[in-house]
């Protein structure tokens, strides 16, 4: 097991009076992509931010942005979302009931694909979305907030979509309650990218962000 490890800290963790700066430390602590997380207050119980704001913080760096949207309906605004900087595009499977419509939308749009379960949406929805598919996102929370306790049966259902995703190019992203204590479980079950917001960013200064950063990264190539 010697895969590259990618950290994702989540930006809804950071300070949003000073979003810009949060980003751009964030980057220089060692963040590989920068996940945003897109809430409704409909799809889940939260409200964060839309594409203008994504927009804003294009500028900041040049890092992959992975917008990670908890909205439905989504489709309407894959385009504003694209528009606005977005690298991967993720939509929740439990989101609608176009799944590959939408990720065909995403692709069309020149954007990578991903699609998200929730904890209790077994693996079995991705099996025939699979080769429109460059990232599948594991929530080991329910989403909505950060903070919350990591969910250990997600690491078994890490590791049958391991299995599935075989050796198409597929990302495997892990979101909710990834630390130091976590990460070893679910990169040793074959995930390659770790979002992480509160990990991260608490300390709220550079200097703790990059200590954060490399102890999680670290955990998770010890694995
Ligand atoms: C939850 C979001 C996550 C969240 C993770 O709905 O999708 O990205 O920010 O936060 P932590 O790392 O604090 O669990
Ligand atoms: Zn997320």
């Amino acid at each position: 097991m010697s895969r590259d490890i990618l950290i994702a800290p989540s930006i809804l963790a950071s300070d949003f009076s000073k979003l810009g700066q949060e980003v751009r430390d964030v980057v220089s602590a060692g963040a590989d992509w920068i996940h945003l997380d897109v809430m409704d207050g409909h799809f889940v119980p939260n409200i964060t931010f839309g594409p203008d704001v994504i927009a804003k913080l294009r500028p900041h760096t040049d890092k992959v942005f992975d917008t990670h949207l908890m909205i439905a309906p989504c489709d309407p605004y894959l385009e504003a979302f694209a528009k606005a900087g977005s690298d991967i595009i993720t939509v929740h499977a439990e989101a609608g009931p176009h799944l590959d419509r939408s990720l065909q939308a995403i692709r069309n749009l020149g954007k990578k694909a991903g699609v998200s379960l929730n904890p209790s949406t077994p693996e079995s929805v991705l099996e025939y979305v699979l080769d429109r598919l460059d990232l599948i996102l594991v929530m080991t929370v329910n989403p909505g907030f950060g903070g919350q306790k990591f969910i250990e049966a997600m690491v078994e259902k890490t590791k049958r979509i391991r299995k599935m995703i075989g050796d198409r190019p597929i990302d495997l992203e892990i979101d909710g309650g990834v630390t130091p204590e976590t990460a070893p479980l679910v990169a040793a079950a074959g995930a390659n990218v770790l979002v992480a917001g509160s990990a991260v960013f608490k300390g709220g200064s550079v200097e703790s962000y990059a200590a954060n950063i490399t102890a999680i990264r670290e955990a998770a190539e010890m694995a």
